[in-house]
């Protein structure tokens, strides 16, 4: 059985009390390898730190820049970054096209007054450095009926409150794009994913479900590995010295403030799309959607998997009801996810509500994961149009930083299990074997219909998936 404890106690040096991780890695995920390679990375921060005060800017050209710093011998490893079509010509992106089709379109929703918001107001509650700006801002959008389209028309921000035609929208629109590019790799990817869900799904999982149960079946390839990998990746990125404080605004302390205020505000709606739209408050058709729609018809091939799969096993909803261990792993999910998994489940265990469940999980490792990290590699690298911290004496950030940001976002794209692949070796027997070879058919198929459709930066497709979030 894993215990949860407080990840200040699983890794001292990160004061976070409210976070809880397992308290041990458990037998088979442990890699000595992976151990080894991470200690040594985190012993030579100490002793040979990658960024040192006082280091002379990157060049004012970003494509120099990225051939600077980007040799040829990564470019071996991985491709260099895309421009995204939304950077190539204007001096700074369009914010209207950043919130329907861009990584960051998970960030619009109504606020309380009805408005088209982007509202990162709370970071402004975390320490940052100070010679960098803080990003605490909120951007609003208005709605273009006839093309169907929106445009961001005003910035609050520690600027001042900017309408687009103001001289400082540019400055205000980097501090926009900033906050969107800082909250998505800490909160939203780390913080959401990693830590507030896949922490949690895993530890009940191996907890409830024993070896040739059914749901452990379908969730064991989505899963396994989180504890490992969860473990070394936080020393790396949150111990002092980690990438987090090194690359962002924030100091080591503010960056932990923003970890334990928002991992206690995580709701699991996020890995369902459609529930995740509503919770936003966001409205069925009045704009284009192009990310909502890519997420959805993911989604869908996973909703369907698992509902074909869970049909298999259970002939009624009593069945499922009755069954012990699906009851103590909901049990275990209500109260390891903060805040729970009853907004998915709508408070009912049926084979329709598990489905959706069971979905989102792996929505959140393969989808999520890719949407809101490794997909990061065509966006936060673009500093002059996307910054990763902003300088208030106008100057560029330094080489050290950009090489860091450089080598984190790399690493994100190392190569993994991928989803897109025959997984029916998992299945108990023959009826699981041909679900999990449909899943991969219908996944095949999505592929070939984006396969025909103009490449986009923003657009997740079946074949770009992991399996899951490890390292
Ligand atoms: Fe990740």
């Amino acid at each position: 059985m894993l215990l949860s404890v407080p990840l200040s106690e699983r890794i001292p040096g990160v004061d976070i009390d409210n976070i809880q991780m397992a308290d041990r890695i458990p037998p088979g995920e442990t890699s000595l390898i992976m151990k080894l390679a991470f200690s040594l990375r985190i012993w030579m921060y100490k002793a040979y730190p990658p960024t040192k005060h006082g280091l002379p800017q990157i060049v004012d050209d970003i494509n120099v820049a990225m051939k600077q710093a980007y040799t040829k011998y990564y470019r071996k490893v991985y491709p260099a970054p895309k421009l995204p079509e939304e950077f190539h010509h204007a001096a700074i992106p369009d914010l209207g096209r950043m919130a329907v089709a861009s990584p960051y379109a998970c960030f619009l929703h109504k606020d309380v007054n009805g408005a088209l918001v982007w509202d990162f107001t709370d970071l402004d509650l975390h320490e940052t450095y100070a010679e960098l700006r803080p990003l605490g801002c909120k951007v609003y959008f208005k709605l273009n009926k006839e093309d169907r389209t929106l445009s961001a028309t005003r910035i609050t921000s520690v600027l001042g409150d900017i309408s687009s035609d103001d001289s400082r929208w540019r400055d205000a629109v980097l501090t926009a794009m900033c906050a969107a590019s800082t909250q998505i790799s800490l909160v939203n990817h780390f913080n959401g994913v990693h830590l507030s869900c896949g922490g949690p799904l895993s530890i009940a999982t191996r907890n409830h479900l024993y070896r040739d149960h059914p749901l452990c079946r379908l969730m064991w390839p989505h899963m396994f590995g989180t504890q490992n990998s969860n473990y070394l990746v936080t020393k790396g990125q949150m111990l002092k010295g980690g990438d987090f404080e090194t690359i962002f605004s924030f100091t080591h302390r503010g960056m932990c403030g923003l970890f334990e205020r928002t991992y206690d505000s995580y709701k699991a709606s996020v890995i369902v799309p459609d529930l995740d739209w509503t919770d936003r408050g966001l409205p069925d058709d009045d704009f284009d959607t192009p990310v909502q729609d890519n997420q959805r018809a993911l989604y869908d091939v996973m909703y369907a998997h698992t509902s074909r799969y869970i049909h298999a096993y259970y002939d009624s909803d009593e069945a499922l009801q009755w069954d012990e261990a699906v009851q103590a792993w909901i049990r275990a999910l209500n109260e390891r996810l903060p805040n729970g998994v009853d907004s998915i489940l709508e408070g009912k265990i049926t084979r329709k509500s598990v489905a959706r469940l069971c979905a989102g999980f792996i929505y959140m490792a393969s989808v999520q994961h890719e949407a809101l990290g490794s997909l990061m590699w065509n966006y936060q690298m673009w500093v002059d149009k996307n910054p990763v911290r902003i300088h208030v004496s106008g100057k560029r950030i330094p080489v050290d930083v950009f090489q860091r940001l450089l080598n984190a976002n790399f690493n994100l794209n190392v190569n993994r299990a991928k989803l897109m692949q025959d997984l029916s070796y998992f299945a108990l027997d023959e009826k699981g074997r041909a679900v999990f070879l449909q899943f991969l058919e219908d996944l095949k198929a999505l592929e070939r219909v984006y396969a025909a459709e103009k490449p986009e930066c923003w657009r997740v497709t079946p074949a770009m998936l992991d399996a899951n979030i490890n390292a």
